[in-house]
């Protein structure tokens, strides 16, 4: 495992800038995650620590060597992609082996570690089928297997749970988790997928327009956001953003914001009309209209029989205020 470095690391194409002015420093063993929206450079900045893309400017290091210029094999690195790019005329197991062949591995070395990995991703009654007689979560377990049997200093994973189902995906996520675990591996793992941001990252990245809006254990971003970008960007239903005036706040800030799970129905507070109801199972979220036009996400469950064009009051505590400035930075 290794320690990974960057510094003032920007990228173009041709003259868009897709990356700009980042610096990070991820420990040996830490699993990072890369979390933004479509578009914000989270892949393009993980080509860049496998050396798939070359920096327009800045440094990359991986334990104390500068590799800005060196070839992915020499990295010490292995990337899991959405889709697995496993060769189909290949079994499993030929897969599997097949980055340890390039090494120039014994036979009996390669044979022994295709085993142990496939043991430890429970696929062993799996190594002699092609990918094409696999399901897609089984697939992507080989997918990391390959990539684990060559062990590498670093693990990078670009999405590699999107082509799966729901609960696959949550089964294949703990499975990550634990894997990260057993290897004390250093791992970076972009998703857009905040949940799943959320529940494997010792620290996220949150990345927009190609520079880091905060980086983080989940946590604090969640709770103590630096930036509106930050607060709306984490948690579903977003965050509700209001004028200051309408909770009674005149302490300089532009815009305030509460979480919906921090709202409640109550007799007194800020009267709205309900103007949507989900049902969610475990919760439900109220969509009130307040008086002053604005529509906020309230989750609260404690209606008997909530009605579309009732008038209810929701209220909140004063600690569960977010200020924001003009600029949109915390204060
Ligand atoms: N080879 C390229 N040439 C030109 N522009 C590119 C190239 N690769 C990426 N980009 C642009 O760089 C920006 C960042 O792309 P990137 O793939 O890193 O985003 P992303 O955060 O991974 O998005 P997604 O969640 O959709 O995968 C995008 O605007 C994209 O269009
Ligand atoms: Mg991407």
């Amino acid at each position: 495992m290794s320690s990974v470095r960057l510094e003032g690391i920007a990228k173009r194409f041709g003259s868009t800038e897709v990356i700009r002015g980042v610096d990070l420093d991820i420990q040996s063993g830490e699993f990072v995650v890369f979390v933004g929206a479509s578009g914000s450079g989270k892949s393009t900045l993980l080509r860049m620590i496998a050396g798939l893309e070359q920096p327009s400017e800045g440094r990359v290091f991986i334990g104390d060597s500068d590799v800005t210029d060196a070839p992915p094999s020499e990295r010490g690195v292995s990337m899991v992609f959405q889709s697995y790019a496993l060769y189909p005329h290949m079994t499993v197991r030929e897969n599997i082996a097949f980055g340890l062949k390039l090494k120039k591995t014994g036979k009996a070395a390669m044979e022994e570690a295709v085993t142990r990995v496939a043991t430890m991703l429970e696929i062993e009654a799996l190594l002699d089928r092609k990918p094409g007689q696999l399901s897609g979560g089984q697939r992507q377990r080989v997918a990391i297997a390959r990539a684990i049997v060559r062990e590498p200093d670093v693990f990078l994973f670009d999405e590699p749970l999107s082509n799966l189902d729901a609960a696959l995906r949550t089964r294949t996520r703990i499975e990550i988790k634990d894997l990260h675990r057993k290897l004390a591996a250093t791992m970076i793992y972009v998703t857009h997928d905040q949940v799943e941001a959320m529940s494997l990252a010792d620290r996220m990245v949150i990345l927009n327009g190609g520079h880091i809006e905060q980086v983080g254990p989940p946590v604090v971003l969640y709770h103590e956001p630096a930036t509106k970008y930050v607060a709306a960007f984490l948690g579903s239903p977003t965050m509700n953003f209001l004028p200051p005036s309408v909770v009674g706040d005149a302490g300089g800030a532009d815009s305030v914001g509460i979480r919906p799970e921090d709202m409640r129905v109550a007799d007194s507070g800020l009267s709205g009309t309900i103007e949507e109801v989900e049902e969610l199972g475990e919760t439900r979220i109220l969509h009130v209209k307040l008086e002053g036009g604005e529509t906020i996400a309230v989750r609260d469950r404690s209606l008997d029989d909530p009605k579309i064009g009732q008038v209810v009051s929701v209220t909140f505590d004063d600690t569960a205020i977010h200020r924001f400035d003009a600029k949109g930075a915390r204060i």
